[in-house]
C-alpha cells in the first residue's frame, strides 16, 4: 500500500467514527487524532471559565481567550488510548459527558474556534500517517487527503449506541435525551455557515446502520486497500 497516507473519516455523531479510526490506525501503525475532542476541550474550557451562561456561549469573551488554551494528546499505555489534555490536565473523561456534549456544537460554530482547531489539526497531520475523524476533515482540514470516508447511520441507531455506552459507564440518562442531543447536533453541524458537516465530493459513503464495528472496520479497510 502507498505509504504515508492521510485518512479522513467524517460523518454524523455516534456513527462509530472514533472507534473505527482507532482500530484502523492500529492496523496501519498510524496515529489516530480525534478532532471532536478538541472542540470538546474548548467547550470544557468555556465552562471552567464561566464563559457559558445557561445555554448561551459568551462568544466575545471566549474568542480573545482562545490563546490561553493548549490542547494535546498523550498516549496512555495502560489502556492503549490517545487521551486528551487541556492545559496539561487529562480531561478525557470530563469532555465525554452530557454537559460538554450539549454545548459543543454551539461552540463549534464559532469561526475563530474552528480556525484555532483546524490549525492545530493541520499541524498534527504534517507528518502524515494519521487517521483523523471529525466533520470537516475531508472538506476543510485535509481537502487533499488520500482517502476520505463518510460514515452515516440512522439517528435512532446512533442514539441507541450512545445510550448503551452511557449505560456501560454507569451514567444515568434517558434514551430520549440522548436521541434529542444526537438530532440537535446533526442539525447544528450540518446547517452552520462556516465549514458545515457535509460529505466531500470524493468521499466514499458507508452506511453502517446494519453493520457492527468489526464489519465497519472490514468495509473501510477494503476501501483503503483498494487504493494500493
Ligand atoms: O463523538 P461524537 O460524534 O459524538 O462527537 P465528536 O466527534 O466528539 O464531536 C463533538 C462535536 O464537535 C460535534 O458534534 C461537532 O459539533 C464538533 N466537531 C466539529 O464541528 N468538527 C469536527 N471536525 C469535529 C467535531
Ligand atoms: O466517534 P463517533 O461519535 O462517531 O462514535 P464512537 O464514539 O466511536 O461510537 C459510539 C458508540 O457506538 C460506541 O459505543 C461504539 O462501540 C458503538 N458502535 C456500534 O455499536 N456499532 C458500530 N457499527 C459502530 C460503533
Amino acid at each position: 500500500m502507498k505509504q504515508d497516507l492521510i485518512i479522513a473519516i467524517d460523518g454524523h455523531s455516534s456513527t462509530g467514527k472514533s472507534s473505527l479510526s482507532k482500530l484502523i490506525a492500529k492496523q496501519l501503525g498510524y496515529t489516530h487524532i480525534d478532532s471532536g475532542a478538541m472542540y470538546r476541550a474548548v467547550t470544557l474550557f468555556a465552562y471552567q471559565n464561566d464563559l457559558i451562561e445557561g445555554n448561551k456561549v459568551l462568544v466575545e469573551q471566549l474568542v480573545p481567550r482562545l490563546e490561553e488554551i493548549f490542547i494535546d494528546f498523550r498516549y496512555n499505555t495502560a489502556n492503549n488510548l490517545n487521551e486528551t489534555y487541556l492545559n496539561g490536565v487529562n480531561v478525557e473523561d470530563e469532555i465525554r459527558g452530557l454537559q460538554v456534549s450539549s454545548m459543543v456544537s454551539p461552540i463549534a460554530v464559532i469561526p475563530e474556534v474552528r480556525d484555532y482547531c483546524v490549525a492545530l489539526q493541520q499541524k498534527m497531520g504534517e507528518n502524515k500517517r494519521i487517521v483523523m475523524d471529525g466533520r470537516d476533515i475531508g472538506t476543510t482540514v485535509f481537502p487533499n487527503a488520500d482517502i476520505k470516508i463518510f460514515i452515516t447511520a440512522s439517528a435512532e441507531i446512533r442514539a441507541k449506541r450512545r445510550f448503551l455506552e452511557f449505560e456501560r459507564e454507569g451514567k444515568t440518562i434517558s434514551f430520549d435525551e440522548v436521541l434529542k442531543n444526537v438530532i440537535e447536533r446533526d442539525h447544528i453541524d450540518s446547517t452552520r455557515e462556516y465549514s458545515p458537516l457535509r460529505k466531500a465530493e470524493d468521499a466514499i459513503e458507508v452506511d453502517n446502520s446494519n453493520l457492527n464495528l468489526e464489519q465497519t472496520v472490514e468495509a473501510v479497510m477494503k476501501i483503503i486497500s483498494s487504493k494500493k
